[in-house]
């Protein structure tokens, strides 16, 4: 039987069911080289034993793979996925709800996990540990609390912030992975898989000058290729090459390290206003009009990890490399 993925509207709203590009086995899927080899034998040992495989959490940066892992888990365990996200669950009656409509084996797929309430992650703890909730039925004198055995399912969790999962929740998960950003020569290579999905004509040199410019990330390379794509067809004759591919990325404001409007924002405005830094993450946000969790989570591990930014006890600094690229002193 075709096994059936059920999002909830959370996943529909952000349309990031967005199949065609997403690998559907381990063998298709590029990078995370440890990842990958790790849970192709937790996956293979499970199915061995005929067991649900143990919970599985990934963390890591925004667009990395998360979902599309927990969707390739799915597929190699041959079970059902249910996804979710932690803010989309604001009761523990509807978590309790989610866990008690899953099937034997299903794989339940939690995305910001981190972003779960506390009385909701509770509920998760011994459906987790013993598949099994207790559950409280009526109000007052009357209420009783009644225990509901669980399927045995597998839970993935993805966070961007593991050291934001409380304790208890994190040493749950028998599996733990961190996902990194991907190198230039993964991503060229996801580009062109990408490029014969969608039936897009590149050459390497187009794949590359995309690939080093997409932050180490797949979801934004796959965005930049069909953004170029649109330059290649209305401006040129649809082929993308190194030259159209630089052209259209400097038409985005995506300069050759991939760092956009936002990042240089980041960057000239700890020069300017807090010369260079040490600056708070929270005074910078205010300044800039961001989210500081969004500079946080989105912007800054990128800039940091490429030796743009650099945090510091007292706060983040402008680095020497960060200002030779902006072309300041
Ligand atoms: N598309 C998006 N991410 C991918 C990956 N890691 N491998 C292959 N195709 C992808």
């Amino acid at each position: 039987m075709e096994k059936r993925i059920i999002t909830t509207e959370y996943m529909e709203e952000e349309g990031r069911f967005e199949n065609s590009l997403r690998p559907k086995l381990l063998t298709e899927y590029i990078g995370q080289s440890k990842a990958k080899e790790t849970l192709k034998i937790y996956i293979e040992a499970a199915k061995l034993r005929g067991e649900p495989l143990d919970h599985v959490l990934l963390y890591g940066p925004p667009g990395l793979g998360k979902t599309t892992l927990a969707q390739i888990i799915a597929n190699e365990m041959d079970v059902n996925l249910k996804v979710t996200s932690g803010p989309a669950i604001d009761k523990p009656g509807d978590m309790a709800s989610i866990l008690s409509k899953l099937n034997d084996g299903d794989l339940l797929f939690i995305d910001e996990i981190h972003r779960l309430n506390r009385q909701v992650e509770e509920v998760l703890y011994p459906a987790m540990e013993d598949f099994e909730i207790d559950v409280v039925i009526g109000k007052g004198a009357t209420a009783k609390s009644i225990r509901i055995e669980l399927p045995k399912f597998t839970l993935v969790g993805a966070t961007t912030r593991a050291g934001m999962l409380t304790a208890p929740l994190r040493d749950r998960f028998g599996v733990v992975n961190r996902l990194e950003f991907y190198t230039v020569d993964e991503l060229e290579k996801i580009i062109t898989r990408s490029a014969h999905v969608l039936g897009i004509d590149i050459d390497t040199e187009g794949a590359n000058q995309i690939a080093r410019r997409s932050r180490g990330t797949p979801r934004i390379a796959n965005r930049l290729l069909k953004r170029v794509r649109d330059f290649a067809q209305v401006k040129y004759d649809g082929n993308i090459t190194k030259d159209i591919a630089a052209k259209s990325l400097d038409m985005l404001e995506v300069d050759k390290y991939g760092l956009d409007n936002t990042d240089r924002r980041i960057l000239i405005q700890m020069i300017d206003k807090f010369g260079g830094g040490p600056v708070g993450l929270d005074t910078l946000a205010a300044s800039i009009g961001e989210d500081s969790g969004t500079i946080e989570d989105v912007y800054e591990p990128f800039l940091i990890q490429n030796g743009f930014l650099a945090r510091t006890p007292r706060g983040r600094i402008v680095t020497e490399t960060a200002y030779k690229h902006l072309g300041l002193s």
